[in-house]
């Protein structure tokens, strides 16, 4: 079991002052807070690791074709340079919604970079007239709808199913609503080659922040039974993504990578792909593991109070308007300037007229006061698609590459707020 850093959440020394050195030179430029700023360089470090620890394990080698694929997850960090970033390495994008699709063709990913995944995409995908997609069918209704598009533009096709290792998370005896049942899939695969349609993915999605290897090991084998059943060798095993994000706690103290070692994750796969004679490429879609660590959030102090042994530090963005993951989780906080000294149980709020805008509560330094920043950190994944307008506009952001720091995002005016009223 893994441990974190008690400060730093295990975070490398090295990479906090990175962050801070690109905190203050974005400050110094721009100096609009509540503030993201978004990094490509840790997602290049998330792939190559990945890609790093695949190879270790025989993927991609001389005596193995079975290759990785890691598909960008847009719903995970829906940010323009990121998208342009990820295209400009040939690597494909995955969405889930008629925006995200358009978002990829406005960056103009190729159709067949583009893997469409989600539920009841017949409602919308049959607007567009695009050859060699990917799309992985979500249900019995959607795959009988979208059959004659699949064979007109000749799509690769695939099927989700939902395996017994899935459930809601937050109620896990209920079912997600997401895929094929096993009978259904089998039905589904065997209708796919019956059609002759090009079929060559079987996927599915567990949940975020899967605990454990032996999780996925158990999805899987269920998942080639039901191939076996259909009589059919895919080429592609679509993993959906969950691989626990990096240096993040729960709010009550679990380190949600504590069990799971990436290595045994890999040799896992390369020893589960023999179930699946045929395969070609193991499909990876993961947005926490690869996003999160690729992005902080910069609040300014606007106000302090103090009350019954609580100091709360009143902040110009929070969990309301810009992070609503600290609900359940906790980040590393960083304070800028360096302030030091004694110590006090200090909530740090947002600046809306909600008791749930709360960014932490945890000990800090007495010394901080109005008009230092916070910074916090692991801000890359699903903070700008759970955005809100509440009472305020939309933060600012920043999007550092090996091009350098630039504005791409102006913090909403007020002019933007109230337009979208007819
Ligand atoms: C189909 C699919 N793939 C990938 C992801 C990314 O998940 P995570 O951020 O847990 O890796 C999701 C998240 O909901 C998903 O629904």
């Amino acid at each position: 079991m893994k441990t974190p850093a008690p400060l730093n959440f295990g975070h490398a020394p090295e990479s906090i002052q990175s962050w801070k050195r690109l905190v203050r030179e974005a400050l110094s430029l721009f100096p609009a807070t509540p503030l993201y700023i978004f990094s490509a360089q840790p997602i290049a470090e998330r792939i190559f690791e990945l890609e790093n620890t695949f190879a270790a394990a025989g993927f991609g080698t001389k005596n193995s074709k079975l290759k990785i694929q890691n598909w960008l997850s847009c719903k995970t960090q829906p940010v323009a340079p990121l998208l342009r970033w990820w295209r400009e390495q040939n690597r494909g994008i995955e969405v889930v919604s008629e925006f995200e699709l358009r978002a990829a063709l406005a960056e103009v990913f190729a159709p067949e970079n583009i893997l469409v995944n989600g539920p009841a995409k017949h409602s919308w995908l049959p607007k567009f007239s695009l050859r060699e997609l990917s799309a992985n069918f979500d249900s019995p209704a959607e795959l009988v709808a979208l059959l004659p598009l699949a064979k007109k533009f000749n799509w690769r096709c695939g099927v989700r199913i939902l395996t017994g290792e899935e459930f809601d998370p937050e109620n896990p005896q209920f079912p997600t609503q997401f895929g094929f049942t096993p009978e259904e899939a089998v039905a589904a695969l065997k209708k796919l080659l019956r059609e002759k349609v090009r079929t060559e993915t079987v996927h599915f999605h567990l949940r975020t922040n899967v605990s454990s290897v032996a999780i996925y090991e158990r999805a899987i084998a269920e998942v080639a039974e039901i191939c076996r059943a259909a009589k059919f060798s895919p080429r592609h095993l679509d993993l959906g993504g969950g691989v626990p994000v990096q240096h993040v706690l729960s709010r009550g103290g679990k380190v949600y990578d504590g069990e799971f070692g990436l290595r045994s994750f890999a040799k896992m796969l390369r020893q589960s792909a023999k179930l699946f004679p045929g395969l070609r490429e193991v499909w990876l879609e993961n947005g926490r593991f690869v996003s999160a660590g690729s992005g902080a959030l910069v609040v300014k102090i606007l106000d302090v109070k103090e009350r019954r042994g609580l100091r709360q530090l009143i902040c110009d963005g929070g969990r309301t308007m810009n992070a609503l993951t600290s609900i359940w989780e906790q980040h590393a906080l960083l304070t800028l300037p360096e302030r030091s000294g004694k110590e006090v149980l200090t909530a740090v709020c947002g600046p809306t007229c909600m008791a749930f805008d709360q960014l932490a509560r945890i000990p800090l330094p007495r010394s901080l006061k109005a008009g230092d920043h916070l910074i916090w950190l692991d801000a890359g994944a699903y903070h700008i698609p759970w955005e809100t307008r509440f009472s305020h506009g939309h933060a600012a952001v920043c999007w550092h590459d090996e091009k350098g720091l630039r504005f791409v995002r102006e913090g909403q005016s007020f002019e933007n707020f109230w337009s979208q009223w007819q």
